[in-house]
């Protein structure tokens, strides 16, 4: 028996042993490491571009193209062809650049979109600030592709503003700083993130915190009481929320503060304040959006509430006007209080929509109306010029940047308006008054206030929406 054992493994031994010495006898023909090394290699001229950038005092970008293994392609670029680096200053690569983003970057699993971003900062021709267009003829955009092949649909756009040349989003600090004849560099204020690398980011953060999620029972709601039945009935781990989402909402954000973010409860499945997060930074590295984004964190409270509805299994489709249309709107329409959030909340749909699923609906059925955050206000959505439009006459806003940021629970769709309901010019002369009374008490007050109303759960959610919108929103039935 012994021996047979011992045969076999002998056996096993000797083929494994022939496998490996076949395998290795044959790979010095077939990989292409090896086939690189026979052909002659690339000369480099040590006046080339590369050489000096590697010189340069662009310390963290060489650094972070040696990491990526991207000096022999950028060598064989440059005997083919002039390039144009637009270098990040060290700043932006340090200081700047959010450690979670950066420790993504460097993770060895990541080459690809660290390879990606950082092609993307390089064109395939030689572009001296000399040529760059000026501001006079910037009818006519010049647009370059850039040598990242995953984005090449996502041209950079150089131009000229205010008498500075900008490159897509980032400010040129340094023009011309290193000319070399196979290629120059500009140096520029920050990093380029193309699309597909932040996607990267985002979705490698969805799929961990969706991985961590443990199996637990949803609350049941009482659809007599409107209020949380006991015990839950168990329910698939990320399954949304039996409570509808206007119930979620904090009663008040333009009066109540944000909740500190304390630990999660027993239902949060979801890192919603980080995906709020993800999604603003996405917004910031997008450009143009930068209204918004400072409308969500720092004049109002929403970006925590957004966070909180997200951690509790809500899912949300930001229309978010771009920074041209936020510019539009008068200090009288933002001056109010509780205006902003008023605006922003009818920019926020209780769905996930897609680009996709958006012109979808709108092709098959015409016109579609969302809810919003904004109750009882919908929006209204209609094809238009192949695209999505927004509300209606002169209040409309088209779909202009689609799927800023996807990852399955928000979404951010860039639009070129901002939008306002139809019917926010019917003024009920009580409802202010009203609403100030069901939205002065805070946090933990308001059941009692609700109950205060009960005049059946539909008015109940209206009124505290109410109060959740803002003391001038108008809704005449609350009393
Ligand atoms: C790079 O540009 C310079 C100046 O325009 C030109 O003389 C040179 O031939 C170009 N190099 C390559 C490799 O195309
Ligand atoms: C919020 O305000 C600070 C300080 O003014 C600013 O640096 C930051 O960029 C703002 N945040 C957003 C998202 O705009």
């Amino acid at each position: 028996m012994d021996s047979q054992i011992y045969g076999v493994h002998n056996l096993i031994f000797i083929a494994l042993f022939t496998i490996l010495a076949l395998t290795s006898s044959a790979l010095p023909v077939t990989t292409p490491a090896n086939a690189k090394a026979s052909n002659a290699p690339p000369q480099i001229n040590s006046n080339s571009v590369l050489v000096a950038l590697l010189d340069s005092h662009y310390t963290e970008l060489s650094e972070l193209v040696e990491k990526a293994l991207l000096l022999q392609t950028l060598e064989e670029a440059v005997t083919k062809h002039n390039i144009t680096i637009f270098a990040p200053r060290n700043e932006a690569l340090e200081r700047d650049l959010d450690p979670e983003f950066k420790r993504f970057l460097l993770e060895p699993g990541n080459l690809k979109s660290l390879q990606n971003l950082l092609l993307f900062h390089m064109i395939p021709n030689r572009i001296e600030s000399k040529q760059w267009p000026v501001e006079t003829m910037n009818k006519k955009k010049i647009y370059h592709t850039s040598l990242c092949r995953e984005a090449v649909d996502e041209k950079i756009q150089l131009k000229e503003k205010n008498g500075e040349k900008i490159v897509s989003i980032a400010r040129v600090i340094k023009s011309d700083d290193i000319v070399r004849p196979d290629g120059i560099i500009h140096g520029i204020e920050r990093l380029l993130i193309p699309k597909s690398v932040q996607q990267d980011f985002n979705a490698r953060r969805s799929l961990r915190a969706t991985s961590a999620v443990l199996p637990q029972g949803a609350p049941e709601v009482d659809p007599r009481t409107h209020r949380l039945k006991k015990p839950a009935a168990p329910v698939p781990a990320g399954s949304p929320p039996v409570l509808p989402v206007f119930d979620a909402l904090a009663p008040g954000p333009s009066l109540a503060p944000a909740p500190a973010p304390g630990p999660g409860g027993p239902h949060h499945h979801f890192d919603g304040e980080s995906q709020v997060k993800d999604f603003i930074q996405t917004l910031l590295h997008y450009g143009g959006y930068n209204e918004m984004a400072d409308i969500l964190v720092n004049l109002t409270s929403l970006a925590s509430e957004m966070g909180r509805l997200v951690s509790e299994g809500y899912v949300l489709t930001v229309l978010a006007p771009n920074d041209e249309a936020m510019a539009k709107l008068t200090t009288d329409q933002l001056s109010e209080p509780g205006a902003p959030e008023q605006i922003m909340y009818y920019h926020l749909i209780p769905e996930y929509q897609t680009e996709e699923s958006m012109y979808n609906s709108v092709r098959r059925f015409g016109k579609v109306k969302y809810d919003t955050l904004r109750l009882p206000h919908k929006v209204v959505a209609e094809e238009a010029d192949g695209s999505v439009k927004f509300g209606q006459g002169e209040g409309s806003a088209y779909l202009f940047d689609p799927d800023i940021y996807t990852d399955g629970r928000i979404s951010v769709q860039g639009i070129d308006g901002v939008l306002f309901p139809l019917e926010e010019t019917k003024v009920a002369p009580k409802a202010a008054l009203v609403a100030k009374i069901v939205s002065k008490p805070r946090r933990g007050s308001v059941s009692k206030s609700k109950t205060l109303l009960a005049n059946g759960k539909l008015l109940e959610m209206a009124c505290t929406m109410l109060g959740a919108v803002g003391h001038d929103a108008h809704f005449s039935s609350c009393h």
